[in-house]
């Protein structure tokens, strides 16, 4: 096996949901599910197909509630495809005797290749061979191609192909209470002899979504003439296509598809072009190799060469090849985020939360235009934003934790724990560091690119907008002398209120007080320095932004409240060190896996609000996103006293307290430990990186992958080990890498021009493109400072993490 491919050998019901979702075809404007042509719906396999930023909402009664929530809508099945031998049954792996099956994932050319070998009730032996792709060049375009090798028998093969609109939105298990019925008002015809077309509408959004398919079948490089009979439903059509085999004959059916909906730009309305695609679509081999050269690009800017462990590879390259799938330049042109568990399945609904933060770096090194489309989501979305400010009586723009088609909060207010079958009260909504977030991804985006005119014409406002909200959010407590921010929840969402009170929400959160503090600071530096005079005078004007509220943002950049435990360690919450201490030990003797302690303690009967327990990190995302020196100066002017020796402290204190209930937890854990303790960095980083890929959590891949886990471990190796960031000017390198990770080469894009970069242990390698007219770089690598011409190369040579001569600043924990 190379690190290209995903092989799954023999078929195992119980792992086919893991499998549908890692190997999901997909181009960033759809996405398919690797389920089996031949299946539907059912305790084993789940097609699902998503267009990105497809929702539809519906309602359902929970509890004697009617409860709305929005979905990525699960659209018509394009896959839909059996066969027949004679007058035999339809195929379905169950009722075959099953002699091979193989199913081999080429990440490389985006391709799923399936294998099998059966002999079915009468001794007949076939072999199948299917290829599937999503046209990475073409995003309306997918195609599946069906070979049938008849071994030892001769008769009638009939193919049923088609298009199944009777999907609903099922694939949770904990949703089942819930509606799922999103689409409605099916339509179906048979538009030419090859072509069949299922058109439907979203229930409430009203999307019109077309779905055409073309099948033509073959033999030696030859159309046939099969015969073909109409299967005709209103939400489901297909042809049956018939021809005959000999022994050791065989036939190839080429099912071409086109999807469209309503909300495609450059189009008149989806039937239409769903069926001029497909009239002008060429042969599934002249399509399959434009869309491997679409993938061959995509990899030339995406591609982390890293030697000489296949495994690792096979797992950057799984987690990238998803990425590309999920967010590509065809995402670009659409009025989309980033979705939490891509468009591989139905978990948290499609939903957008905060973890574009661990997904963007990554993007913005590559494809910085992607970047800016998904922020210009959000500033989109501003005016909902304010509006919930505003319903909220504060000023500013209140950004939802869950936001899907139009930036309404769409967080569920109640859930099921799966372990009681309680529903329970959901306050996690209650997370606006949300906002911080976004405001820190523009920031960063306009750091890494220089896009003054996007910081100028959407970033600025979004910052100044959100850190107005803060301040509205914070109080003025006389008695401390120091703002406080009452009622939210952290990244750590086990914590949702205070023992024995009904009031939802906590008090100074710490993280967010102190990111809260480097808003206030970059909005002041946002109005006064970076835009130009003119965009900031028009701006202040536009937003009525006084000098009062500027003035009210740097005072709160001074005096922001931090709980700290008498001992130096920054309480996560004000009252945290005063929660009972869990027993670890004892839960992870009784418990196999305590990952969802929240879980486990309310079927309890207990509640994890009372103990110092959290579900990822929290004080910890202080040292991920804030270098050691960012975060000394900010608590050094809220008047704390914190040194970077204060760190490692607070790092085991935590990761002491932590359940790794998300897979973000990993990704940061590595970061933080990366300076000081590599060892257990690198473990961390090994679980990051292949928690989809061996479903960590134990049955939630299949509901879809976990996107910012997967691709935060993927940029553990390039902005934290190797410690590449570009800013202000300059391409730095502040390299800690860990030899056992062998030697890692990847190309980024600086100011639109490509650069290798190579780290190994003891050596880093920058090579620029040659060309005319691309300006010089300037590259840092600890004390050295270089300016690299077009095509030159420079060595820097680097020790590991304790070489004097390379402090890092990226990340934190340097000084342990
Ligand atoms: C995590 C959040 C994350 C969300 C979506 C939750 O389990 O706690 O931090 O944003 O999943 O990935």
């Amino acid at each position: 096996m190379t690190a290209w491919e995903l092989l799954f050998e023999g078929f195992d019901p119980a792992d086919e949901g893991r499998r549908e979702a890692l190997c999901v075809v997909g181009n960033g404007y759809f996405a398919t599910r690797g389920a089996a042509p031949e299946a539907v719906a059912d305790d084993v396999h789940y097609p699902g197909t998503y267009i990105a930023g497809c929702f539809n909402r519906v309602t359902s009664r929970i509890e004697g509630r009617d409860i709305e929530n929005e979905s990525m809508v699960n659209l018509p099945n394009w896959l839909m495809l059996t066969f027949r031998i004679d007058d035999g049954p339809w195929f379905a792996l169950d009722s075959v005797d099953l002699l091979d099956h193989e199913q081999e994932l080429d990440m490389e050319r985006g391709l799923l290749l399936r294998r099998l070998r059966f002999r079915d009730s009468r001794h007949r032996t076939t072999r199948l061979v299917q290829r599937r792709f999503a046209h990475l060049g073409s995003p309306h375009l997918a195609a599946l191609e069906t070979t049938i090798v008849a071994e030892d028998w001769s008769g009638r093969l009939t193919f049923r192909s088609g298009i199944d609109g009777r999907v609903t939105n099922s694939g949770v298990a904990r949703y089942q209470a819930l509606n799922g019925r999103h689409l409605v008002e099916h339509h179906t015809e048979e538009v030419r002899p090859d072509t069949v077309l299922l058109h439907a509408r979203t229930s409430q959004s009203g999307i019109l979504v077309a779905e055409a398919c073309r099948a033509t079948v073959w033999r030696d490089g030859d159309v046939l003439e099969p015969t073909r009979s109409l299967v005709r439903h209103d939400d489901l059509i297909a042809q049956d296509v018939g021809v005959d085999l000999t022994p050791g004959g065989q036939t190839r059916l080429e099912k071409i598809v086109s999807l469209h909906t309503s909300r495609d730009l450059a189009a008149t309305e989806p039937r239409e072009e769903a069926l001029g695609d497909l009239e002008n679509a060429a042969d599934f081999e002249e399509l399959l190799t434009a869309h491997i050269m679409a993938w061959d690009q995509v990899w030339s800017r995406y591609r982390f060469g890293l030697s000489p462990d296949v495994d690792a590879r096979q797992a950057v390259n799984l987690n990238l090849f998803h990425l590309a799938q999920t967010l590509s330049t065809h995402t670009a042109d659409l009025d989309v985020g980033v979705p939490a568990r891509g468009l591989h399945g139905e978990a948290y609904r499609g939903h957008v939360f905060w973890d574009e933060l661990f997904v963007l770096p990554t993007i913005t090194l590559r494809t910085p235009n992607l970047t800016r489309s998904l922020l210009l989501y959000r500033h989109r979305r501003l005016p909902q934003a304010r509006l919930a400010a505003r319903h909220a009586g504060l000023t500013g723009a209140m950004y939802p934790w869950q936001s899907g088609s139009n930036g309404r909060e769409e967080s569920q207010f109640v859930h099921l724990n799966p372990e009681s079958g309680h529903w329970l009260r959901d306050n996690t909504h209650l997370q606006r560091h949300i906002g911080i977030a976004i405001a820190y991804n523009v920031w960063h985006y306009y750091q890494a690119t220089g896009d003054e005119e996007f910081l100028s014409s959407y970033g600025a406002e979004m910052i100044l907008e959100i850190t107005r909200f803060f301040a509205a959010l914070a109080e003025y407590d006389h008695g401390r002398d120091r703002y406080v921010i009452h009622g939210v929840v952290g990244p750590d969402e086990y914590h949702t209120g205070y023992p024995g009170t009904d009031r939802p929400g906590i008090d100074n959160h710490a993280y967010t007080n102190i990111m809260t503090a480097w808003l206030c600071r970059i909005a002041v530096e946002v109005v006064t320095a970076a835009l130009p005079a003119e965009r900031s005078t028009e701006l202040t004007e536009a937003l009525r932004l006084g000098h009062q509220e500027i003035d009210q943002w740097r005072s709160m950049s001074r005096k922001l409240f931090v709980p700290f435990h008498d001992d130096g360690v920054i309480s996560q919450f004000e009252g945290y060190e005063h929660l009972a201490e869990l027993d670890w030990d004892g839960y992870r003797r009784r418990y196999p896996d305590i990952r969802r302690l929240d879980r486990i303690l309310e079927a309890e009967g207990k509640n994890p609000n009372d103990f110092q327990a959290s579900k990822q990190a929290d004080v910890l995302m202080l040292f991920y996103l804030l270098s050691a020196e960012e975060l000394t100066t900010i608590l050094g002017d809220l008047g704390y006293d914190f040194t970077g020796e204060q760190i490692p402290k607070n790092i085991d204190y935590y990761l002491r307290r932590t359940s790794h209930g998300s897979t973000l937890s990993s990704v940061v854990h590595a970061w933080v430990l990366a300076r000081s303790h590599r060892a257990r960095a690198v473990e961390f980083f090994d679980r990051a990186v292949v928690s989809d890929l061996h479903d960590a959590q134990k049955g939630t891949t299949q509901e879809g992958i976990h996107l910012a886990g997967m691709v935060g471990g993927v940029d553990l190796l390039q902005r934290c080990f190797a410690g590449i960031e570009v800013r202000e000017g300059m391409l730095r390198l502040d390299p800690h890498w860990p030899a056992e990770l062998g030697v890692l080469e990847l190309t980024i894009r600086y100011h639109h021009q490509p650069v290798l970069i190579r780290v190994s242990g003891r050596t880093v390698t920058v090579r620029t493109a040659p060309g005319p007219r691309r300006p010089a770089i300037r590259c840092v690598c600890g004390p050295e400072s270089v300016l690299l011409g077009p095509g030159e190369t420079a060595h820097f040579s680097t020790k590991t993490t304790t070489d004097p001569g390379l402090k890092p600043t990226a990340a934190p924990a340097d000084e342990l």
